[in-house]
């Protein structure tokens, strides 16, 4: 059975950018999927067609059961939606832009109230909540924008880059938000430039480049795909460097690594810390001497590098700044704000 999120096949094009190249996606229920990328890697145009803002050229996709492109009013109704693209409007208030988004939910005025008090408290901003979001710092704007994707408790969510641009101090405390979300049972996507993040929350990890998934699994299943622990050593002896490069060919498992001028070699250690201990008593009882010596996990940017050739986050662009112009049309957006500001004041 399909998960809470599905798509097959996915494939858009604008003009001769293929955008999407045959994207896959399965994502159990109440699990978090990171589809993690660099600049430009689809990541955004996946939860586009996904959230039923974009038609595919080809594919299909499914979210909570229901088909993107047959039932995309149903469709919104389970989900919720932050990140780059997402609902801030900065002529509204804090309290205002939240209404706002249950109105559109369909809400009753009054729930659609009380709710956006809860979360004013809960993310934060009450006491910022009838300040215009014009003047909120990038991070009460990030907390706003995920305030607005909770305010129907969707079964469902997804997030665009929710941490992008976010000091450390607030990438933690949304990282907080996201567990408590997921603790309570929500399917999340999540997209991200940060190997970190990926790590931290996900529970598996697509990476996506030129718009196709190129690898997928858990953090630890991707990171001993790109060969495990490395025992890494400086020997403080140019003159020996040979003589402990075969110790650790022989104790280690496949290729070595060296570096004459910082006298460093390395080589795989599928046994972990097994396989340090005996490099250690060999090069000691030698009488080799070392200036440093440790055990490396790999860490998801190798990953990274062994996949694709380039760091994450490596081929540039840069975000939109916040406030940017949001995607969809502008005129609609107006209008509901109208509405809203009648209701309101009413
Ligand atoms: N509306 C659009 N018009 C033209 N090209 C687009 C549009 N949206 C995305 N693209 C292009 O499609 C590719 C994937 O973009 P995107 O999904 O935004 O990547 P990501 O979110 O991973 O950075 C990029 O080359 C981007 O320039
Ligand atoms: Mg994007």
């Amino acid at each position: 059975m399909p998960g809470a999120i599905y798509a097959e096949g996915l494939v858009k094009t604008f003009g001769d950018v293929r955008a999407l190249d045959g994207v896959d996606i399965d994502v159990p229920e109440g699990t978090v999927l990171g589809l993690l990328g660099p600049n430009g890697a689809g990541k955004t145009t996946t939860v586009r067609v996904l959230t039923t803002l974009m038609r595919p050229d080809k594919g299909r996709a499914e979210v909570a059961g229901l088909d993107v492109l047959k039932y995309p009013n149903e469709v919104r109704r389970s989900i919720g939606l932050s990140g780059q693209f997402a609902a801030v409007d900065d002529y509204l208030t804090g309290r205002e832009n939240l209404q706002m988004v249950g109105q559109l939910y369909q809400l009753s005025a009054r729930d659609a109230k009380r709710r956006a008090d809860e979360l004013l408290e809960r993310f934060n901003l009450a006491e910022a909540a009838d300040r215009t979001a014009k003047t909120y710092s990038g991070g009460m704007r990030r907390r706003l924008d995920l305030a607005a994707a909770l305010i129907i408790s969707p079964p469902v969510m997804f997030m665009d880059e929710p941490t992008t641009g976010l000091d450390p101090m607030n990438r933690q405390a949304l990282w907080e938000v996201i567990e408590e979300l997921v603790a309570s049972g929500a399917t999340l996507l999540l997209t991200t430039q940060y190997l970190e993040e990926a790590d931290r929350l996900a529970d598996t990890i697509a990476v996506v480049d030129h718009g196709k998934v190129i690898a997928r699994g858990t953090s630890d299943e991707l990171k001993s795909q790109s060969g495990g622990d490395v025992v890494e050593v400086v020997v403080h002896d140019r003159a020996r460097l040979a003589e402990a490069e075969e110790v650790l060919r022989r104790l280690g498992a496949g290729e070595t690594t060296r570096v004459e001028h910082t006298r460093k070699l390395g080589v795989p250690a599928p046994g972990g810390a097994r396989t340090l201990a005996e490099v250690i008593r060999e090069l000691d009882a030698l009488g080799i001497e070392m200036d440093d010596i440790g055990l490396r996990r790999p860490t998801l940017d190798d990953v990274f590098l062994s996949l694709t050739g380039h760091a994450a986050g490596a081929d540039g662009g840069e975000d939109p700044p916040p406030g940017a112009a949001p995607d969809g049309p502008p005129d609609e957006r107006a209008r509901t704000r109208d509405q809203v500001r009648k209701k309101v004041s009413r």
